[in-house]
């Protein structure tokens, strides 16, 4: 009998969240009377002592919630619990902890949000502690396998989009090509689908090699056609010509992904004898305000993810296939990631479109 349940939101937020854990709540107290426990900050919730949680109650979504970016449990995307870092640098098994947390406060199953980094911990965790779990994707990367959306990813491209709708005035105006340094991981998709729909002329994904002399050419073809400006995406994972990636050392110590834009910039500024300018828009993609697709999917997935766990159905994701919510095995999503395959429809149509998308 299920009484009692938790949800938290792990890894990098997200557009989103915050609808996904109202349509938990909602659908959890209207529908079977159980009660909902918040955990804060991921997993640290149940590591802390005393445990960081809040029950969940309807009158804590007020109109304005589910409009707002980011999520108010707070997530972490730092650190495995299994290797969790302490603050003299040794890295310390926190599994116990968080599993005597989560019996502590009785609850009968757990919902994670997460993304596909998220799903593999969650997924070891809860075998650990024979807790009973289900799980929702988020990322704006949109790299969960099986899974056609994940929450947060529809409100990044429209971020991007609408980044190239502001940069291209200002590229007419100054004759530029402007350079616009895109999130995504090791994933291309928010670069390919906002760089299409965006109007952008050359989209370099981590999928496909690109040549710098192409992209040069592609550009002297353009002002040769009559325009005097162009836009070029760029994913953060996309690898120099040398072969290596771009990164930027914190202050933290830790090396983080960034810096192509401003590669690709100066080659093109030479090899097309182009004035460039970098643009790299960073967590904006990741704070904005939920479009009306993420907004949907999040409420569909959270009513999903809570009818699961009312069949007594565990270990499993719900997912977004064929424009509708169904579920998969934990197992066919937790430790995978979904890249663009080069056969997917869009590159043919960027193709068709004039647009440089490598040497493919
Ligand atoms: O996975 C989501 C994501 O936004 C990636 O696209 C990006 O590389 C990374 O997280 C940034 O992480 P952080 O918030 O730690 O800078």
């Amino acid at each position: 009998m299920i009484k009692k349940i938790g949800i938290l939101t792990s890894g990098g937020d997200c557009g989103g969240l915050n609808a996904v854990i109202r349509a938990v709540t909602f659908s959890a107290i209207n529908e079977h009377g159980w009660q909902v426990y918040g955990i804060k900050d991921g997993t640290l919730g149940l590591m802390s002592d005393p445990l960081d949680v809040i029950e969940l109650k309807l009158n804590n979504f007020d109109g304005n919630l589910m409009r707002m970016g980011g999520t108010f449990l707070g997530s972490n995307n730092k650190g495995n619990p299994f290797k969790y870092r302490q603050k003299d640098g040794t890295l310390v098994d926190m599994s116990d902890r968080i599993i005597r947390g989560f019996n502590k406060l009785q609850l009968d199953a757990l919902i994670g949000v997460g993304g596909d980094g998220s799903m593999k911990i969650l997924k070891a965790l809860t075998k650990k502690g024979k807790i009973k779990f289900v799980g929702i994707p988020k990322t704006i990367d949109n790299d969960v396998m099986n899974n056609e959306l994940s929450i947060g990813y529809d409100t990044a491209v429209d971020v991007v989009t609408h980044a190239l709708d502001m940069l291209q005035p200002t590229a007419a105006s100054h004759k530029r090509a402007m350079i616009l340094e895109v999130m995504g991981r090791d994933a291309g998709h928010i670069a390919l689908n906002a760089g299409i729909a965006g109007g952008a002329d050359v989209i370099l994904i981590p999928e496909i090699k690109y040549s710098l002399k192409s992209i040069a050419k592609h550009i002297e073809k353009i002002r040769k056609d009559g325009r005097n400006h162009a836009l070029i995406v760029v994913a953060e994972s996309v690898r120099k010509e040398n072969g290596s990636k771009a990164f930027i050392k914190y202050i933290d110590g830790q090396v983080r992904l960034g810096g192509i834009g401003a590669y690709i910039g100066d080659k093109i500024y030479k090899l097309a004898e182009a004035e460039t300018r970098v643009t790299v828009l960073g967590h904006v993609q990741r704070g904005a305000q939920p479009s009306h697709r993420d907004r949907l999917i999040a409420s569909a997935f959270g009513v999903h993810a809570v009818d699961l766990i009312a069949q007594n159905k565990f270990d499993r994701v719900v997912v977004w296939q064929n424009r509708g919510v169904t579920d998969v095995d934990l197992n066919t999503i937790a430790g995978f990631s979904k890249t663009i395959n080069i056969n997917d429809p869009l590159i043919k149509v960027a193709k068709a479109l004039n647009i440089y998308i490598g040497e493919i």
